[in-house]
C-alpha cells in the first residue's frame, strides 16, 4: 500500500476521531510534512479531512469520487470490480474505452468508470446526458460463453439486477420498460447499452453500458419530462460508491446463478418488475411499426406482442412506445 493509502486506512479505522500528525508520521514512518502533502492528495481526492493545530487530522466524510480503492472497500465480489478498474475524470464513451479493452484482451471483470462523458452513447445512436459527478457511467466486459442469440439475455439480466439493487438501497420501487430502460414514477433513470463482438456463431466479449441518474437535479429542456434522478425522487443525495458497490454484487451473483441454473429465474424477476407486460404497445424495428398487446417475455428475453388478429410475434430487439 502507498503511504497515502496507509493514512488513508488509518484515519478510516478512526473516522470521526482525532489523529495527531505526529502518530501518523510516527506510525507510518515519514516526516510530519510527508503527511500534510499526502493529507492535501486526499482532499484534492474528495475526501473531507479536517486539520486542527494540537489535535491533528480527522476524516469527516469519504470521497464520492468513483475511486477504485473506495469500490473495493467492502466490495463482495469476486471478478467485477475484482478486475482492473479504469476510472477515468473525463471520456467521450466509456462504452468505446472498455471495447478498446477486451479488443487487447482485458479480461471478464475488467470495468470503466468516467465522471463524465462527453460522448455518452444511448442505443439507436442517441446521446446520453452524462453531467459530471452526478451519475454513473459504467462500462463492464463480459466474456460469457454463449451464442451471439443469446446476448440479449445478458441486457435484461443487467437491467433486472439494477432495478433490484436500487430497490434495496433507496425507497423506491423501479420499474423496467423492455428490455431495459429502468423507470421510476413514469420517468426514465437508468439505460443500457450492451455492445457485442461476434465471430460466426462465437460471441467473443460483451460490454454492458449503464447509465444511472443519480444526483442530477435539473435536466435540459428536452430531457426534464421524461427523465429523472434518484435525488429529483427522493429529495435527497445518493453515494454513487455505495449504489454502485451494490450493482456489482447483485449483477456478479445473478451472471454467475445464470451459469449453474440457466436464466429462468432471472425472467421470472424481469416479469415482476417490468410495467410492460399488458399494455398496448409499439414497436419499430427496421423501419417497421407493430402493434398490439405485449403478453409476455419468452425464455430468450424477447418480447411477445399479440396483435388485434390474434397474431404473435417475437421481438429481440426495438424500439417500445406505450399507445
Ligand atoms: C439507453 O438507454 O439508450 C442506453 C444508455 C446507456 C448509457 C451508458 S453510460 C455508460 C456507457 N457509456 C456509454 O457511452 N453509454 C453507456
Amino acid at each position: 500500500m502507498s503511504t497515502q493509502a496507509n493514512i488513508l486506512s488509518l484515519l478510516k479505522d478512526r473516522i470521526g476521531q482525532w489523529i495527531s500528525g505526529e502518530d501518523l508520521s510516527a506510525d507510518l514512518s515519514v516526516s510530519r510534512s510527508a503527511v500534510w502533502k499526502h493529507i492535501r492528495g486526499l482532499r484534492q481526492a474528495g475526501y473531507v479531512i479536517d486539520s486542527v493545530p494540537r489535535k491533528g487530522y480527522l476524516l469527516r466524510q469519504t470521497s464520492d469520487q468513483l475511486l477504485p480503492d473506495e469500490i473495493r472497500d467492502n466490495l463482495q465480489t469476486a471478478a467485477f470490480g475484482r478486475q482492473a478498474i479504469h476510472y477515468l475524470p473525463e471520456t467521450d464513451s466509456t462504452n468505446t474505452a472498455a471495447k478498446e479493452l477486451a479488443a487487447t484482451g482485458a479480461p471478464e471483470g475488467t470495468i470503466v468508470l468516467a465522471e463524465t462523458q462527453t460522448g455518452g452513447r444511448g442505443r439507436k445512436g442517441r446521446h446520453w446526458f452524462s453531467p459530471p459527478q452526478e451519475g454513473i457511467y459504467l462500462s463492464m466486459i463480459l466474456r460469457p460463453d454463449i451464442s451471439p442469440f443469446e446476448v440479449p439475455r445478458i441486457t435484461i439480466l443487467s437491467a433486472v439486477a439494477l432495478a433490484e439493487s436500487l430497490g434495496r438501497v433507496t425507497s423506491l420501487s423501479p420499474t423496467i420498460k423492455w428490455p431495459n430502460d429502468v423507470f421510476v414514477g413514469g420517468k426514465k433513470i437508468a439505460g443500457i447499452l450492451t455492445e457485442t463482438s461476434t465471430e460466426m456463431d462465437i460471441t467473443n466479449h460483451v460490454v454492458v453500458g449503464l447509465g444511472l441518474n443519480v444526483n442530477t437535479r435539473v435536466f435540459p429542456r428536452d430531457l426534464a419530462p421524461i427523465a429523472t434522478s434518484l435525488f429529483l425522487e427522493t429529495g435527497r443525495t445518493f453515494s454513487r460508491v455505495v449504489l454502485l458497490r451494490h450493482f456489482l454484487q447483485e449483477f456478479e451473483t445473478s451472471y454467475q446463478s445464470t451459469r449453474s441454473k440457466g436464466f429462468g429465474s432471472v425472467i421470472d424477476r424481469w416479469r415482476s418488475l417490468t410495467n410492460t407486460i399488458g399494455r398496448r404497445v409499439a414497436v419499430t424495428l427496421n423501419h417497421q411499426s407493430y402493434s398490439g398487446t405485449a403478453s409476455d417475455i419468452d425464455a430468450d428475453g424477447a418480447l411477445v406482442i399479440t396483435d388485434d388478429q390474434g397474431r404473435i410475434r417475437r421481438i429481440l430487439s426495438g424500439d417500445v412506445r406505450f399507445e
